[in-house]
């Protein structure tokens, strides 16, 4: 007996997508060329032709709920070949966009974030917030210092260099603010990938992608391990045709944060535990660690900018936003120490900090960006992927 499936329209989640770049979808006549264009779609139940139409006729259930919007790597190959220019890619990349929205709590907040009429509101917060912080450390550091004295701690964390990013916004105020978002952000990824997962296992089931019909928690987080050293050697994205340079940029920028997470880990236990502040000297390996990680990033992101404006088609604002922020934050972490360094010339002090400060407080806007807008933006992937291709291989989906 064949299954029956009633559909439902979601004309919202068709003008969500159109909105999110993939308005293309209406010109897609069902060829299938797309899918068998695409090297890394599974045989059983391949994809992007079944995503095109499921999204053309606003099934947003099949469409959002599917591990395969996120097993899809980009590359581009099917747009190319599409007789049709409906730009399966952009689709796709727009319903992952239209998911990451689904699955964040509160809603709103995600279709907020990816409206660039809302940008100015998104930096202007940790703007006038990171003014205030460092109004306060260059202001107040007398009150604070007898403040912390009363706990059996100091405000202050002493340093020989000329320059200290601390001395700008005290370290007690940016991980202050910093602690609170990371935990925050991570707890909505908590509730959103419970609900994601569900759904993905769900939607397997239903369209005959896995035989697993019952959900075994443990198995899956054991799948999830072993899908780690596939994504970290970009396995599938070296198997996409076109494009293959997009494996070594995003493996750059990928180690680089990597790199950057371990040096704040060790930065943050050695100050708060070891009483050692930084900067640290450029010789000391945990420096070195994260001069090699900022490099990363900085260059696999100008490549991936690079890569962008060579497409033909316009990229959306959700892409743009995200290449920004991650070359931002590289290129802003680098010019704060090298103009630092300028410090130690004889009569550069005084411009150096000056310049040096105003590239650090645009760092520290936009480490805010990261981390609060995390779980609304397209920066998400990071999760949704790795819980998605997790998903793929317990449900030996290749
Ligand atoms: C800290 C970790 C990560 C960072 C900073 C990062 C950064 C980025 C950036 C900046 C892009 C945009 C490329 C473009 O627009 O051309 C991107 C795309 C991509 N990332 Fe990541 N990524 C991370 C983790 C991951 C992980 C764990 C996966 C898992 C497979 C992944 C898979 C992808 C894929 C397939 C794309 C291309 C498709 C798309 O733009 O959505 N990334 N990543
Ligand atoms: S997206 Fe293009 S290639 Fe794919 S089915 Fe539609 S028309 Fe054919
Ligand atoms: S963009 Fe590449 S990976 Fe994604 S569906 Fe098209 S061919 Fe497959």
């Amino acid at each position: 007996m064949s299954n029956q499936y009633l559909v439902e329209p979601c004309l919202d989640f068709v003008e969500q997508v159109a909105s999110l770049g993939g308005d293309s979808v209406k010109k897609c006549y069902q060829c299938a060329t797309c899918t068998v264009a695409c090297t890394i779609a599974p045989d059983n139940s391949p994809f992007p032709r079944k995503e095109m139409i499921a999204t053309s006729w606003g099934l947003k259930d099949r469409v959002l709920g599917s591990a395969d919007i996120w097993m899809c790597h980009e590359c581009g190959d099917c747009s190319e070949l599409c007789p049709r220019g409906a730009q399966p890619a952009d689709v796709l990349s727009a319903a992952r966009s239209a998911a990451i929205t689904e699955y964040a709590t509160p809603k709103f907040l995600g279709k907020m974030v990816n409206d660039a009429k809302m940008l100015p509101l998104f930096l202007g917060i940790p703007a006038a917030w990171f003014a205030l912080m460092a109004f306060i450390t260059m202001t107040m550091g007398e009150s604070m210092e007898k403040l912390f004295k009363g706990f059996g701690m100091h405000w202050h964390h002493h340093t020989d260099a000329p320059i200290a990013s601390a001395d700008f916004v005290s370290s007690w105020l940016v991980d202050v603010t910093f602690v609170p978002l990371l935990n925050l952000s991570i707890l909505i990824f908590l509730i959103g990938l419970i609900k994601f997962v569900k759904d993905i296992h769900a939607n397997a089931v239903l369209e005959g992608k896995t035989d697993k019909t019952d959900f075994n928690l443990v198995q899956y987080l054991v799948s999830v391990v072993k899908a780690i050293p596939t994504i970290m050697l970009h396995k599938k994205f070296n198997e996409c045709g076109e494009n293959k340079s997009r494996a070594l940029a995003h493996q750059m920028v990928l180690f680089g944060f990597i790199g950057c997470f371990i040096v704040t880990a060790i930065f943050f236990v050695v100050l708060y535990i070891g009483g050692v502040a930084g900067p640290y000297d450029q010789i000391n390996p945990v420096k070195i660690l994260a001069n090699i990680a900022g490099v990363g990033i900085v260059v696999g992101s100008f490549l991936m900018i690079k890569d962008r404006l060579a497409k033909s088609e316009p990229s959306s604002f959700k892409d743009w936003a995200l290449l920004v922020l991650v070359f931002g934050l590289g290129a802003t972490g680098m010019l704060t120490q090298g103009v630092r360094l300028l410090g130690y010339i004889d009569g550069l002090v005084g411009i150096a900090q000056v310049v040096s400060y105003f590239f650090y407080y645009i760092h520290l806007i936009l480490i805010f960006c990261l981390f609060a807008y995390l779980p609304f933006s397209k920066m998400a992937h990071i999760v949704y992927r790795v819980a998605a291709l997790g998903y793929a291989e317990y449900a030996n989906r290749k």
